[in-house]
């Protein structure tokens, strides 16, 4: 059964608009750009994502809890936080199109172009070189110095007319409260949820009695205006985040660091990630965030590239520190075990939603040849499917339909399914392959007499014939045993 993979986002972007997993923002109204709204398979593939990562982050451990902190925040958070300060990407604009892009990402796609033309020597040096570029301070000069050496081209214009590398903050700015607009009422949208969770340290520890190590667990809303923002859900200007703060003792910070790198790439795998799709990328100690002791990407193989799905750091007590001098309130943590007063340090988990929707579409994605004919078909998770289980009359007649009404109302209790009468029994089969339902129970007249119906894998298209009052039991055991193929 020969099967294809993806070589471009193409296909999974114009299915997610077909099937009603994702649609551009406004779409009306022309769209807004980076902006992307979930239909209604993609919903409650989205919220199936959260609750097991939901799951797996508090409910199984004993000290892990959640919290759900507002998206505005007092604005010195930013300043302690450092994102006022250095939340900035080097812009560069191409003067004869008027377009923008990443100075960074400009002489990377050269790197791959020479790459592709073989000249990995004068690509491993380019390479080397955008490694080593400078300080936060001197990697505008840098970066245009090697734009113009390398003479690059716009994409889009092929000109060769730049502006100077600028930094350009990537947080959104608005007033708060009705009444003035100047600089004291500016007010940001959240560019992580991580700072929500800091600020509510103390919080929990004063009242949902956890005692180090112990973390905060947290799905929210961040927003950044990124200057390059052309890759479907991957790189959003709205998107969702899933964070996780591990506050540990001081010292104990890279034993904790190295579980949760493979903890969280066990998790990836547990969605049914194909292993070979994931890896971790260890960040260069040069290249490491203000913040960061350590850190590591987990990476999945998109078809644009390996790129990070998920961030593991090591934070130290750089940002509990921050907010202890910025607020002038104590972070301290008195260790009744140990007898002494410290900060804690901090091991961050931070995985975006959207781009776990996106792997998980991409990674399930396979078009078959069946019988001579094609399909395309979902292979997500079960625990995952949009849909669980079709459910379908052989025919629109009664009894067939009160028999797969009855399957239908039983199985609502647990799963969410679709009860479909339209069309042949092979275009309502195909329909729910491309939705990645996982099974449909098809009631016949056969089974009418020993209340049988037939049960249709979406994997290997094979059926069973079982009792009807057994199918809420066949289906959790197999999406229990399922494992990816
Ligand atoms: N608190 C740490 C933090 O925010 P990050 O590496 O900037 O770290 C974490 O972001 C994760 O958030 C990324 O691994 C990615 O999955 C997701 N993410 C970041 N920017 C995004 C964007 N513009 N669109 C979609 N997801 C994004």
């Amino acid at each position: 059964m020969p099967v294809t993979h993806l070589d471009s986002l193409d296909k999974i972007v114009s299915l997610s608009k077909s099937r009603g997993f994702i649609f551009q923002s406004s779409e009306v109204y022309g769209g807004l750009s980076a902006v992307y709204d979930y239909g209604p398979l993609g919903v409650e593939l989205k919220r199936n994502i959260q609750s097991a990562w939901w799951k797996a982050m508090t409910q199984v451990h004993d000290n892990i809890v959640g919290v759900d902190a507002a998206i505005f925040m007092h604005p010195k958070v930013w300043e302690a936080s450092g994102h006022v300060e250095g939340f900035n990407d080097p812009m560069i604009d191409d003067k004869q199109s008027k377009k923008r892009y990443r100075a960074d990402m400009l002489i990377e796609q050269h790197i791959l172009k020479l790459r592709d033309k073989g000249d990995d020597e004068k690509a491993d040096e380019l390479q080397q070189q955008l490694n080593t570029t400078g300080t936060r301070k001197g990697l505008c000069e840098d970066l245009y110095d090697i734009i113009m050496t390398e003479e690059i081209r716009s994409p889009d214009s092929g000109a060769f007319d730049w502006t100077e590398v600028r930094q350009f903050n990537l947080m959104f700015k608005t007033h708060y409260g009705a009444v003035t607009k100047d600089e004291d009422d500016v007010i940001y949208l959240r560019p992580e949820t991580a700072q929500g969770i800091f600020v509510n340290y103390k919080n929990v520890l004063d009242t949902a009695r956890v005692q180090v190590p112990f973390g905060i667990a947290q799905i929210g809303k961040a927003f950044r205006n990124e200057v390059v923002a052309r890759q479907f859900v991957f790189r959003m200007r709205e998107f969702e985040q899933m964070e996780m703060q591990y506050f540990v003792e001081p010292g104990t910070d890279e034993e904790e660091y190295d579980k949760w790198l493979q903890a969280r790439l066990n998790w990836h795998k547990s969605m049914g990630i194909r292993p070979d799709n994931l890896r971790i990328a260890p960040h260069p100690k040069d290249k490491l965030a203000h913040y960061a002791r350590a850190a590591a990407d987990i990476q999945y193989k998109y078809p644009i590239g390996w790129q990070e799905v998920e961030g593991i750091h090591n934070r130290s007590d750089f940002d509990l520190s921050q907010h202890q001098e910025y607020s002038g309130k104590k972070m301290e943590y008195f260790d009744q075990k140990l007898q002494k007063r410290y900060i804690p340090y901090v091991v961050e988990t931070s995985v975006g939603l959207d781009r776990t929707v996106l792997m998980v579409l991409c990674d399930a994605y396979r078009e078959e040849e069946v019988d001579g004919d094609s399909r395309t078909v979902l292979k997500l998770h079960p625990k995952l499917a949009p849909t669980k289980a079709g459910i379908f009359p052989l025919i629109k007649k009664e009894p067939l339909q009160e028999l797969a009404r009855k399957i239908e109302t039983d199985l609502k209790e647990e799963y969410t399914v679709l009860y479909d009468e339209s069309g042949s029994i092979g275009k309502r089969y195909r329909r729910q392959d491309e939705a990645g339902t996982p099974f449909c129970v098809t009631v016949d007249f056969d089974g009418l007499d020993d209340n049988t119906v037939t049960i249709r894998y979406r994997d290997d298209m094979k059926q069973d014939r079982v009792s009807a009052d057994k199918i809420t039991d066949v289906i959790r055991d197999e999406i229990k045993s399922w494992s990816v193929k």
